[in-house]
């Protein structure tokens, strides 16, 4: 697996404050790779250290196989789109004015900004001013800026903020598009719905660290699910089992967490039995990427 982001011990201090710390960042090529953290988390200071708008105070980052330095910088740079904070663009100008002076400053071909335009289906909207588009059309103007030089990585700092869920949705299948088209997108949020789907890969930092880095299978494989059981006296039944296990009653149902393998959910079967108390049912609680996250989260604020 060939990785076109990797770091090691990336730090930043403000003063005494480390607001990202020893972050070993991997991301391999072709991949979505969400970058879920709450607020504060680090998440910006983080891309912006990848594309060495700030320097690390220590650590290193590896991007496109070659250290990011300042020897470096401006060779990278010219692999790399992004879009961090707000979205960029003259707002007296038209769409079509602002790719205008990406192609000049970037010296492009016209194919180059037409397929960056198609891209982010923005064709038809190219002639109105800017500051007559909507935030989302905005932020598509942003991501086609970042890909007139067909980047090999594109970073993308919290890109659905603020939009509607047509918006969100636009911008989830427009970075599926882009990583079909073999793109390696990095792309941050601190609301894991509006990217969790879209992304192959996760990085989830909590308080400059990270918490979680890999697959959303092995996120969920991470964390056992609660054990869900209706039985025929579901209040002498947290009786019985509080002593042994946590045990709380939602309506009529019981909820177990920590139960780890079926010898286990088989002795619990077993105690509810001894009691005389009927089973009628035992499962899994469905888990959600929303309940795993704020497990991990727990305690970093979201
Ligand atoms: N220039 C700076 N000076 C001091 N603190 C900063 C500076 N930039 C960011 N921070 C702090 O670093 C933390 C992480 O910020 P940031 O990377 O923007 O988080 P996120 O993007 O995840 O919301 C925050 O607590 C923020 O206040
Ligand atoms: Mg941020």
């Amino acid at each position: 697996m060939s990785l076109i982001v990797a770091t090691e011990k990336l730090t930043k201090k403000y003063g005494d404050r480390a607001v990202v710390q020893d972050l070993d960042l991997r991301i391999p090529e072709g991949c979505v790779y969400g970058f879920l953290g709450p607020n504060g988390s680090g998440k910006s200071t983080t891309m912006k250290m990848l594309l060495s708008l700030i320097r690390p105070t220590s650590g290193e980052a590896h991007v496109l196989g070659r250290p990011m330095d300042r020897a470096t910088r401006r060779e990278l740079l010219g692999q790399i789109g992004s879009l961090i904070e707000s979205p960029p663009g003259y707002a007296h100008l038209t769409g079509a004015e602002n790719m205008r002076i990406v192609q000049r400053l970037l010296d492009l071909d016209d194919q180059h900004i037409d397929f960056a335009v198609r891209t982010v289906r923005m064709q038809d909207q190219m002639n109105k001013r800017v500051r007559e588009f909507s935030l989302g059309m905005k932020q598509r103007l942003g991501i086609a800026m970042a890909l007139a030089r067909q980047p090999k990585l594109l970073i993308l700092d919290e890109p659905t903020n603020g939009l509607d869920p047509a918006g969100i949705e636009e911008i989830r299948e427009l970075l599926r598009r882009l990583a079909d088209g073999g793109v390696t997108v990095m792309v941050s949020s601190h609301l894991l719905g509006e990217i969790d789907k879209t992304a192959t890969v996760l990085g989830i930092l909590s308080q400059g660290r990270m918490i979680f880095q890999g697959s959303r299978d092995e996120l969920f494989s991470a964390a056992t699910p609660d054990l869900l059981i209706d039985c025929s006296d579901p209040h002498r039944a947290q009786g019985a089992l509080a002593r042994a296990h946590g045990c709380q009653l939602e309506n009529s149902t019981l909820r177990l967490t920590g139960i780890e393998d079926d010898r286990a959910v088989a002795g619990v079967v077993a105690a509810l039995v001894g009691e005389s108390i009927g089973v009628h049912g035992v499962r899994r609680d469905e888990q959600t990427l929303e309940s795993v996250f704020m497990g991990l989260t727990a305690g970093g604020g979201l």
